[in-house]
């Protein structure tokens, strides 16, 4: 084969020098757009590749992105990149279905991988796996799905290496709640781990051009926080508003692949002025929760105000007409959640309906309305339209 004339130096930032000479199996780049994560990774998988190829062995490479369909134009386009970079182009036959990029003279050969298409990549059998590449690795759904993979892959490793190689880059998301978030910072320090972090400003190569730069700095004025989780790869959060509205998403009917399997009603009182309102949640199969129904209560302006018999007596009707509709039948009630000020309704319920309410477990305001935003970031907090399933208690 011919000698690739790569000079590294000249390719690689600095700032990514850990990451191109650890031997650590497991490699965590996070970081802003643009800051050279896929770049150094693709060429990091070459050249990995490569010391195989030099002595004629056949060395095999996987990359994975959640969904298949975005395989062509990015990781397989990022790869063919990396191989002309090490002149390598030629002695590469690439196909499309299934996306591969093979060595001609050893066989060894890139594969790539939706996560969607979880057979094909449970049931293959490839071996002299050298590197396994997650990109973009905050649009899987959890850590567990690398878990199922990776025990895979381990198992097909190169008899000449000492272990395969797992790279993951993805920008990190938003909510510092967000699972892979969560992961990451864990991760940091552990052994065997390296986690990198990133932005455009270790570039110290120029690959950033003048006009990226003006475009970088335009958003750095307009809107700061969107400069340091787009571009300095920040958790930023998710602004100031408390929840952002649009991210509830409303729900006409329960979805075929799905089921309620709990349920949770969480009660929130008022005896003068303020309202009591019950909520009934539904925990779905795949982990959605949805706002199924409410009751709700408003003694504000009534000479004759509900006493704690009167509300008691209407939730108890609320929540067994919840569970006698068809779709909840055999959903369990969880938990019952209260207002952990409200004593008088609690104890009411308990000398009517022998069943205990749960004061709230009240942490920090910020922590109780993170869990809210987690939810909400996951795309998992729905609710349901209230139509013809809403009951009218009284
Ligand atoms: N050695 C190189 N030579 C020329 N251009 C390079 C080189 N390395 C990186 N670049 C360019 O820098 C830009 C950013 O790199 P890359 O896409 O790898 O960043 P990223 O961190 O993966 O960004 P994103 O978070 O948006 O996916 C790309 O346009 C890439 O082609
Ligand atoms: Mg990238």
């Amino acid at each position: 084969m011919t000698k690739p004339t790569i000079d590294i130096q000249q390719e690689v930032n600095p700032h990514f020098k850990p990451v191109w000479t650890t031997k650590t199996s497991y490699n965590v780049l996070r970081g802003g757009r643009n800051s050279f994560k896929s770049s150094v990774i693709a060429m990091l998988l070459v050249y990995l590749m490569l010391q195989y190829l030099s002595k004629g062995e056949k060395a095999n490479l996987v990359v994975i992105r959640k969904v298949a369909s975005t395989i062509r134009d990015s990781v397989y386009l990022k790869m063919q990149w990396a191989l002309e970079k090490f002149d390598l182009q030629g002695e590469f036959q690439s196909t499309v279905a299934p996306f591969k990029l093979m060595h001609k003279p050893t066989g060894s050969t890139i594969y790539f991988y939706g996560q969607d298409d979880f057979q094909k990549l449970k049931s293959n059998d490839i071996g002299n796996i050298v590197a396994v590449w997650y990109e973009e690795a905050a649009e899987f759904n959890s850590a567990e799905e690398f878990d199922q993979t990776n025990t895979t892959f381990m198992r097909q490793k190169h008899p000449l290496a000492d272990t395969v190689r797992f790279f993951w880059s993805y920008n990190p998301p938003r909510n510092p709640y967000s699972w892979i978030n969560e992961w990451s910072d864990k991760l940091v320090g552990e052994d065997g781990w390296l986690v990198h972090d990133s932005s455009y400003k270790d570039d110290e190569l120029g690959f950033v051009t003048e006009q990226m730069l003006q475009d970088i700095d335009r958003i750095k004025r307009n809107d700061f926080d969107y400069y340091r989780y787009l571009y300095l790869g920040e958790p930023v959060g998710l602004g100031t508003n408390v929840y952002n509205m649009s991210l509830f998403k409303p729900l006409d009917q329960l979805p075929d692949d799905d089921r309620v399997i709990s349920l949770y009603y969480s009660m929130d009182t008022g005896h003068s002025v303020s309202a009591t309102s019950c909520g009934c949640y539904g925990l779905t199969a795949k982990g959605k929760v949805i706002r199924l129904n409410g009751y709700y209560y408003s003694p504000a302006g009534r000479v004759n105000k509900k006493a704690p018999s009167e509300l008691s007596k209407d939730i108890n009707t609320f929540i067994k007409k919840m569970s006698a509709l068809t779709p909840y039948k055999g959903a369990r009630i969880q938990k019952r959640t209260i207002d952990s000020a409200e004593a008088a309704l609690r104890n009411q319920y308990l000398k009517d309906f022998g069943q205990h309410w749960i004061p709230v477990n009240k942490l920090k305001k910020v922590d109780m309305v993170d869990y809210v935003h987690d939810l909400l970031a996951q795309g998992r907090l729905l609710s349901q339209k209230p139509v013809s399933n809403r009951i009218a208690v009284l």
